[in-house]
């Protein structure tokens, strides 16, 4: 079995297992509307996206303080180098943070405390992309790009998520900001909406990846353009499977994509929720579509090209 070598589409609220949850809680003396892990753990079966972000969104209203963004960054490191990542690109939330009175600066230092100190302390090269949150106005996205360029921490990029409900292109203005400033832009498009939700973000927000973008399988040309400009997807299968994006994993439509030539990529996306990390994405995919070594070698090997590292970087990950 190949390791995988990148991790391109994980939100670090996504890596929050209810252990830390309630050791978070308990420091900050909150108190959980669940009895034990256990209970928390048995309500993760959702009926879809929005069933799922009502329990994330609520799970991450514990953290407050730097160190708990610390500690969560790190907790994800200390998994992802078990899993064999050696480059990870990590969303992150703020607005749900700040929405809620943590200082975005407060947030961010904590998470880039421990990007900075993640190839040092786990041999994992990192970037931090911004999500902003696709059901809240577009100009508090604005706002809080304008606040975060002005704080000193490291940023790769910018992407945009949360419910797929109304259009991506009023964020236009937020992409624009955030490429004249030399980030990078990637999207969430094509999971719960239609393959014209990822032609928008291509065309409106200059999407250099597509986040998901499985229902752009739905559109023949819209294939055919992300195959030739080699668009790359962060395809995350075992978040499909549990916010039932598709229904089974024998029926992942991945060799289709991959015969269409469709720089796919698999990643985990909220692995404490969705039932495993980058690798146990990796394996049970390749135990429901029983791919072939040379078929994981083209997985690995899209990841590679789709990460944003520079030349030597991509040499040493290859
Ligand atoms: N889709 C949209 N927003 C998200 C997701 C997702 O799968 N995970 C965390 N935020
Ligand atoms: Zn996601």
């Amino acid at each position: 079995m190949l390791m995988p070598a990148v991790e391109l589409h994980v939100h670090l609220e996504g890596t929050f297992e209810p252990e830390l949850i309630f050791a978070i809680a308990e420091r900050n003396g909150m108190n959980l509307p669940y009895d034990d892990v256990e209970d928390l753990r048995r309500r993760y079966e959702f009926t879809g996206l929005q069933s799922f972000l009502d329990l994330y969104y609520e799970n991450m209203a514990v953290l407050r303080t730097e160190q708990d963004f610390a500690d969560l960054a790190r907790a994800y490191l200390g998994r992802a180098r078990a899993g064999g990542v050696h480059h990870a690109e990590v969303f992150f939330d703020i607005q749900a943070h700040t929405a809620r009175g943590v200082p975005a600066e407060v947030a961010l230092r904590g998470v880039s405390e421990a990007l900075v100190a993640s190839e040092r302390e786990f041999g994992i090269s990192t970037g931090l992309i911004v999500t902003f949150l696709r059901h809240l106005p577009a100009a508090a996205a604005m706002a809080s790009l304008q606040e975060i360029l002005r704080l000193d921490v490291p940023l790769l990029g910018v992407g945009l998520c949360s419910s797929e409900i109304g259009p991506a292109a009023p964020f236009k203005d937020v992409y624009d900001l955030a490429a004249a400033n030399g980030l990078r832009r990637v999207a969430h498009a094509g999971e719960e909406g239609p393959a014209a939700n990822v032609r928008e973000v291509l065309d409106v927000l200059g999407a250099e990846r597509v986040d998901h973008g499985i229902r752009a399988l739905e559109d023949e040309d819209l294939v055919a353009r992300l195959a030739r400009e080699r668009v790359p997807l962060t395809l995350c299968p075992l978040s499909n499977l549990r916010l039932r994006v598709v229904q089974d994993l024998a029926d992942y439509p991945l060799r289709r994509m991959l015969d269409a030539g469709l720089v796919v990529t698999v990643n985990s996306d909220d692995p404490a929720y969705f039932g495993g990390y980058v690798e146990d994405n990796f394996r049970r995919l390749t135990e429901a579509l029983d791919l072939s070594v040379d078929e994981l070698a083209v997985l690995a090997r899209n990841g590679v090209e789709a990460a944003f590292v520079d030349d030597a970087r991509r040499g040493e990950l290859a």
